[in-house]
């Protein structure tokens, strides 16, 4: 049984706690956040802040607001525990320096929270993709149209760091980079700030990738569509499913759908129609995965799935399309 504690008990902290509670290979030693209350529903020790913790650990999950990730992923490998950093792995590219340097320096293993990366779908997509069944991949297009509710920028996520290019695209663009590869260029278009606030909610992220396949993403986190990641996977109960495709990917020999892996071959030109044939790919629970692959990791049994160079590949492209947005718009 390997001792984890969770740092910041919020939205997706909850949910850590949970996983970890119920896996037979982890037990909750842990549980840390300046709110009180929320330490209390946990029979677990609880502590304030992370530098007060006084219990053996064998890795820990940091859950906190994205500005405060370095801060804690140092303290924690200080102390020598093995991380999983949530996503986005810093709220700055100096941030994520500081996390890869400490990697570096105390020899820890960093995962970094793109749970995407666990799903068997997108593992068979990537295989798909990478072994060549649509050919060489020429572009994608993918779809992230979700409606928050208003009391969800009540908080942290009231300013810029309630970009849903941030929070959410970071996955799209991290599942992107997993099955295409490196990202060379990245630009941004905006759309209208319907809501009033000064802060960025939809627009277009144009990726052109190292190997020549080019990307569109188009998103809003300010409209009730069927379209987008969680949706179309169910991975979050907090997200109605939906069942539908949300990525489509085309290549010289075909193209695939996502995540319904409906793979489209056989035509060699326009004159002709390709053929559909769905594959399969069982159903994960990736925060499941995710801490059953994170208690190998500390094992050493595993190489980490994405580590924090990776994923610091990720917030780079993430951040400059950040920043393209908020000079093109005018706003925060
Ligand atoms: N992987 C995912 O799908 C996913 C989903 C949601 C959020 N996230 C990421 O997880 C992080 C947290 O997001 P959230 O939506 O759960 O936020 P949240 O505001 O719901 O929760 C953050 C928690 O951290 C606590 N906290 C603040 N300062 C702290 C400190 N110094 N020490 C310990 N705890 C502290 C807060 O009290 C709060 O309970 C963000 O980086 C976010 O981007 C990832």
């Amino acid at each position: 049984m390997k001792r984890i504690g969770v740092v910041g008990l919020g939205l997706i902290g909850s949910r850590h706690a949970r996983v970890v509670l119920d896996h037979p290979g982890a037990e909750l030693a842990a549980v840390i956040d300046p709110d009180a209350g929320l330490r209390a529903g946990y029979d677990a020790p609880g502590f304030g802040d992370l530098a007060d913790v006084d219990v053996p650990l064998d890795g820990v999950i940091l859950a906190t607001p994205s500005a405060l990730h370095a801060d804690h992923a140092c303290v924690a490998l200080a102390r020598g525990w093995p991380c999983i950093v949530e996503k986005p792995l810093a709220s700055d590219l100096a941030g994520a320096d500081r996390i890869v340097a400490a990697q570096a320096e105390t020899g820890l293993p960093v995962l970094t929270g793109h749970h995407r990366r666990y799903h068997n779908s997108v593992q068979e997509l990537r295989d798909m993709v990478q072994g060549g069944a649509i050919g060489t991949a020429v572009m994608a297009t993918d779809i992230w149209g979700m409606k928050k509710p208003d009391p969800y920028f009540d908080t942290w996520r009231k300013g810029a760091d309630g970009s849903p290019v941030m929070i959410n695209m970071v996955h799209d663009i991290d599942t992107l980079r997993f099955v295409l590869g490196d990202v060379a260029e990245v630009q941004a278009m905006g759309g209208a700030c319907l809501r009033g606030a000064d802060r960025v909610e939809s627009g277009i992220l144009a990726l052109r990738f190292a190997n020549g396949a080019v990307a569109s993403i188009a998103f809003s986190d300010n409209t009730p569509s069927p379209w987008g990641f969680e949706a179309g996977t169910g991975e979050n109960f907090n997200i109605a499913t939906t069942g539908q495709d949300m990525l489509f990917i085309t290549g010289t020999k075909g193209a695939v759908s996502f995540p319904s892996l409906t793979l489209w071959r056989g035509a060699t030109d326009w004159s002709q129609a390709p053929t559909p044939q769905v594959q399969q790919a069982a159903p994960t629970v990736p925060l499941v995965a995710q801490l059953t692959h994170f208690l190998a990791v500390i094992d050493g049994t595993e190489p980490p799935l994405i580590d924090a160079r990776d994923a610091r590949e990720t917030l780079a492209v993430t951040l400059a399309a950040q920043a393209a947005l908020e000079r093109q718009m005018g706003v925060a």
